[in-house]
């Protein structure tokens, strides 16, 4: 486990932005492709990337994962990724479609093919950020959910049951392309889950981890509590 730890969450986000920022100055194509991590936790690395200096205008930037929520809606990661970070910066910004006529599995195969647009066949994206729940899902990926099984798709509508919902994923199969993975992970209520993760268990987090070798995991001191030293 490639891992990185930081005294607080103030230091993983300094730190975490300044090495996000080093990959996307070092990316080598003329566009650059960033996954963007949703929930709480990358808010602050947002806040400091959007200060640093790099050529913003080659990021193609989009969302590991979206709430089925209109876009200005407080539960929204495009929401909070274009508030922190993407309306402070000349990327571009690929945001899913939401629309109260809109099936979720309708925005879902548009946006795929809005990734597909954007990626050579046999080039995935530059950089993946992605967090952790307290259950070990990532992006939308939730444990026994159907999302998890797909093999073909890069984006999907996933029905997550135990939250009574459908949230916006990317998958496995468009993951596993990329060409690097970082892990955000902050707080002590995530100690449990990067014990397990570091045991092997099998949850989704583990699974990225799996597949895309170059991943690193950037966490505080709090959410290392739990590893082995
Ligand atoms: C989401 C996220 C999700 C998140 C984890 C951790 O839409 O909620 O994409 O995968 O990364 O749930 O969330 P916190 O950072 O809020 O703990």
């Amino acid at each position: 486990m490639n891992l990185e730890v930081f005294a607080d969450a103030e230091a993983l986000a300094m730190g975490a932005a300044e090495q996000i920022a080093a990959v996307l100055r070092e990316a080598p194509g003329e566009r650059v492709s960033l996954g963007l991590a949703g929930g709480s936790t990358p808010a602050a690395t947002y806040r400091q990337l959007r200060a640093l200096p790099l050529s913003w205008e080659r990021v193609d930037a989009w969302l590991a994962d979206e709430r089925w929520v209109p876009h200005n809606h407080s539960d929204s990661n495009g929401q909070m990724a274009a508030g922190l970070l993407l309306d402070h910066v000349n990327a571009r910004f690929h945001r899913p479609r939401w629309a109260p006529w809109l099936e979720p599995a309708e925005s879902a195969a548009h946006y795929e093919a809005t990734l597909r647009s954007l990626h050579q066949p046999d080039v995935g994206p530059d950089l993946v950020l992605l967090g952790i729940g307290t259950d070990g899902h990532t992006a939308s990926l939730f444990p026994g959910t159907l999302a998890l099984a797909d093999e073909r798709r890069w984006y999907v509508a996933n029905d997550v049951p135990h939250l009574k919902t459908t949230r916006l994923t990317c998958t496995l199969p468009f993951l596993q392309r990329a060409q690097r993975v970082f892990f955000l992970v902050a707080g002590t209520d995530k100690a449990d889950v990067m014990s397990r993760i570091a045991a092997g268990e099998d949850l989704p987090a583990t699974l990225v981890a799996k597949i895309v070798p170059d991943t690193i995991w950037l966490i505080d001191r709090p959410a290392a509590s739990k590893l082995p030293t």
